[in-house]
């Protein structure tokens, strides 16, 4: 009780100091937000903009109603405490009009907020609310509907972002774009649809031109990718995620876009649980005629728990193109040093017996490809589980399950 109310007396010195002196960075003032009734953007903005702000409080009764863009860019030295809620108002008609959400050419992203800079911390235990059930439904009616993301981190360095709920996204939760020294820790992300029409392109996270990343100790219930490497994702740790519902951790898709060289290098995906997904374990590089090229190496996918999966572990380097393309172009996108350790659980049944499918495409465009303690079945109706493979020679204590892989070269 003592020590808590010396504390107490401290911060209140401290922030009175602050306040008295104005004195730039090293203060310790705490900048707290209520709701206006109208749009919370701009005041939000400013507490961040303000350098006298280390803290930028959203107090757990307050919930903040954006309805403009918040460019939240080049901020450093900031603790961001979301105690209650930060809801992205769905206005369609604003957020999809030019010039409003922020756009990128990648895969044409928009996005609602960006923030970047360097040594921010967001927590707090309250949530990021997309409000997405308006956005699900109009994608339903329109399908080049442009949906926000709700947290795009935008060119930022040290960065750690814990303890916080994001829900109901209209369509990724997080991009990382272009940032380095990252850290998501207990984030619990729910994208769920009220309706007939799904949650669609909710990926939990996508990392994009980003080095050191790490995703720890996280749940997320989505409706596509749980976590997405995407071009130039480097030294990237995923760590003890339970994904329901989504479309697996996966490199890529790489290799799309002509002139492009992606890079997919020294990512670890360990202890997961997988359950109710399309996919588990995967990678996918486009092939064809004028697609683009790269590299993805030193990829490890270890400690898997799966249950009802369509495809617990999976490479395909034929992305998108039919058989006969991919044997005349084969894809450009290498595949090297790849390590599935100790994958274990069930398939759902959708490709049958097969559990595992390992198809490169042909001329050697993949290699050193290991499969290792791969307990695997698929429901008991299909019979015994079926691994199968294609233009590529495996390592590992599991390889002797694929038999002789198909060559297609
Ligand atoms: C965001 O703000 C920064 C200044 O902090 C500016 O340089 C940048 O152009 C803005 N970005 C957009 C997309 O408006
Ligand atoms: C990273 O940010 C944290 C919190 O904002 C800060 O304490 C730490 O010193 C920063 N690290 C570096 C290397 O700047
Ligand atoms: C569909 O969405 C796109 C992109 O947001 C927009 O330009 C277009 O006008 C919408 N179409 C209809 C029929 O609403
Ligand atoms: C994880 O975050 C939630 C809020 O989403 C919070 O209630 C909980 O205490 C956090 N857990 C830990 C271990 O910090
Ligand atoms: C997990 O995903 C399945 C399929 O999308 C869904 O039916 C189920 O409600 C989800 N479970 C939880 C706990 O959210
Ligand atoms: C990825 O990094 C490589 C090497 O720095 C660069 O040549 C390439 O253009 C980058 N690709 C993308 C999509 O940023
Ligand atoms: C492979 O990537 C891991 C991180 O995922 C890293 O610790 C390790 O050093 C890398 N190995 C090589 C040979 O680059
Ligand atoms: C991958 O990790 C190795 C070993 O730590 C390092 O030498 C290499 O530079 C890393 N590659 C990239 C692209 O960061
Ligand atoms: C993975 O889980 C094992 C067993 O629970 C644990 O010992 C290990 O620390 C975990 N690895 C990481 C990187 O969290
Ligand atoms: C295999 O994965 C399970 C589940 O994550 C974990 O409990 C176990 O420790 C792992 N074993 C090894 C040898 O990595
Ligand atoms: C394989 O998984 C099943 C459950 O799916 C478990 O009962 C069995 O012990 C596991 N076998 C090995 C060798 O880990």
């Amino acid at each position: 009780m003592h020590s808590l109310a010396l504390f107490l007396v401290s911060l209140l010195i401290a922030s009175f100091d602050a306040l008295a002196s104005n004195s730039g960075p090293s203060n310790n003032k705490i900048c707290s937000l209520t709701a206006s009734g109208s749009d919370d953007a701009p005041a939000f903005l400013r507490a961040i903009q303000d350098t006298s702000c280390s803290t930028v409080l959203i107090p757990a009764t307050t919930i903040l109603d954006i309805k403009t863009r918040m460019n939240m860019t080049g901020v450093s030295d900031k603790h961001i405490i979301v105690q209650g809620t930060v809801r992205f108002n769905p206005d369609l008609a604003y957020w999809t009009e030019t010039g409003n959400a922020f756009s990128f050419s990648f895969q044409d992203q928009v996005a609602f907020w960006l923030l970047g800079g360097k040594n921010i911390i967001m927590d707090g235990g309250g949530t990021l609310d997309g409000a997405g059930q308006a956005w699900y439904d109009a994608f339903a009616k329109n399908s080049s509907l442009a949906r926000p993301i709700i947290l795009t981190l935008f060119q930022a360095t040290n960065i750690t972002i814990q303890n916080l709920r994001m829900i109901n996204s209209p369509e990724w939760v997080n991009f990382v774009n272009e940032g380095q020294d990252i850290t998501f820790r207990n984030i619990t992300i729910s994208a769920v649809s009220t309706s007939k029409n799904a949650a669609k392109n909710t990926d939990g996270w996508d990392i994009f031109r980003s080095d050191n990343v790490v995703i720890d100790s996280s749940v997320v219930n989505n409706g596509d990718d749980c976590v997405s490497f995407k071009p130039n994702a480097t030294n990237i740790l995923v760590s003890n995620l339970a994904c329901n519902g989504s479309h697996g951790i996966s490199v890529g898709s790489l290799g799309q876009y002509p002139g492009e060289f992606d890079i997919v290098q020294n990512v670890t995906a360990i202890n997961i649980t997988m359950s109710n997904a399309q996919n588990g374990a995967r990678i996918k590089a486009w092939a064809g005629k004028g697609v683009g090229s790269g590299i993805v190496k030193n990829i490890t996918f270890s400690g898997f728990v799966e249950s009802n999966v369509d495809n617990p572990v999976i490479i395909d380097q034929c992305y998108m193109t039919d058989a006969d393309e991919c044997a005349e172009f084969p894809s450009n996108t290498l595949i090297q040093d790849i390590w599935f350790d100790n994958i274990s659980g069930t398939s759902s049944g959708k490709e049958k017996a097969v559990v595992a499918s390992l198809s490169c495409s042909p001329d050697g465009r993949c290699s050193d490809v290991n499969v290792n303690n791969l307990n695997l079945t698929a429901p008991s109706k299909y019979g015994a589980a079926s691994f199968s493979c294609q233009n590529v020679q495996l390592s590992g204590n599991a390889a002797s399950a694929f038999g002789k892989c198909k060559n297609t070269g």
